[in-house]
């Protein structure tokens, strides 16, 4: 059996597909056995889907008249049966600080990384019954005050739309959680900083950054009926960066300057 169960034969949708975790998610999702429908905003995936169940269809989450095609056609398809789950992963950032930053630039990062999730889980969700599960991709930024404003707002924001999930649509036995995934090498992180990569590896208690691998595979777990009574979850995947909230810094201080001290 998969370890993750209740995936096989059942039909998921992860949005941000083309690259990074999104395409992670979906080549895991169909090693479980599930139909994914990978989309993205980019023509054509970066990733390699072929001989696979995954099936590549283009979306921009922000764009509502999409998310209506995408319902559409899944309703056409799905033969009765519901949905059984949404990986809203689709996101992008903008490095920008609270006094810099363009009103232009904080309306697309909040159109992506919030209405889009937004949207997609108000068109699916019709779709859905007993059993489906709604992931949504956070961020350690919306743990903490992570410089860049709207990327970090828009994170906190959708936290509070998965809680609202998890209320509305718990009656219906739908699932609703948010994974925070701390730095993860994709082609987002390639263009961070260096002083950011290297003040996360020093704040990270496992010593090292992530891969695709490791946040895609909470997220299936929480799309499984594995999860089966999880709902309105958090979940940092960060190697401890969040829960160690800058401790790690102070106690590797404490510990080299007592060992300069012969302490
Ligand atoms: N990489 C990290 O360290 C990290 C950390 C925390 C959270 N996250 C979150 O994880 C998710 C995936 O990030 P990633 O690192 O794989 O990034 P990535 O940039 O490699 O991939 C993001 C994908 O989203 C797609 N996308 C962008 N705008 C879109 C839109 N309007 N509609 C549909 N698709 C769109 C891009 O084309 C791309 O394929 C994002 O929500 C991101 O905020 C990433």
């Amino acid at each position: 059996m998969s370890g993750y169960p209740g995936l096989s034969g059942r039909t998921i949708v992860v949005t941000g597909a083309a690259r990074g975790q999104g395409a992670a998610a979906a080549l895991m999702l169909a090693g479980a056995g599930a139909r994914v429908v990978a989309t993205d905003v980019a023509a054509e995936p970066a990733a390699d889907f072929s001989d696979t169940s995954v099936e590549y269809r283009r979306l921009d989450v922000a764009n509502e008249g999409g998310w209506g095609d995408l319902a559409a056609f899944l309703r056409a398809t799905l033969g009765g049966v519901p949905l059984k789950g949404l990986l809203n992963n689709a996101g992008i950032t903008h490095r920008s600080r609270l006094g810099r930053i363009e009103r232009s630039d904080w309306d697309r990062v909040l159109a992506v990384n919030v209405t889009g999730a937004m949207l997609g889980i108000q068109a699916l969700a019709p779709l859905m019954g007993d059993g489906s599960s709604i992931v949504n991709v956070g961020s350690s930024a919306g743990l903490t005050g992570h410089y860049p404003a709207a990327y970090t707002t828009s994170k906190w924001a959708l936290r509070g739309l998965t809680h609202v999930a998890a209320t509305e649509y718990g009656p219906r036995g739908i699932r609703a959680n948010i994974i925070h995934p701390g730095f993860i090498e994709t082609e987002m992180t390639a263009g961070a900083p260096a002083a950011m990569r290297r003040s996360q590896l020093e704040l990270t208690p496992l010593e090292r950054l992530g891969q695709a691998d490791e946040v895609a595979a909470v997220a299936a777990f929480l799309l499984s009926d594995a999860a089966s009574y999880m709902s309105g979850a958090e979940i940092p995947v960060d190697g401890a960066f969040t829960s160690s909230a800058g401790a790690k810094y102070m106690a590797d201080r404490i510990a080299s300057e007592g060992a300069a001290a012969g302490s």
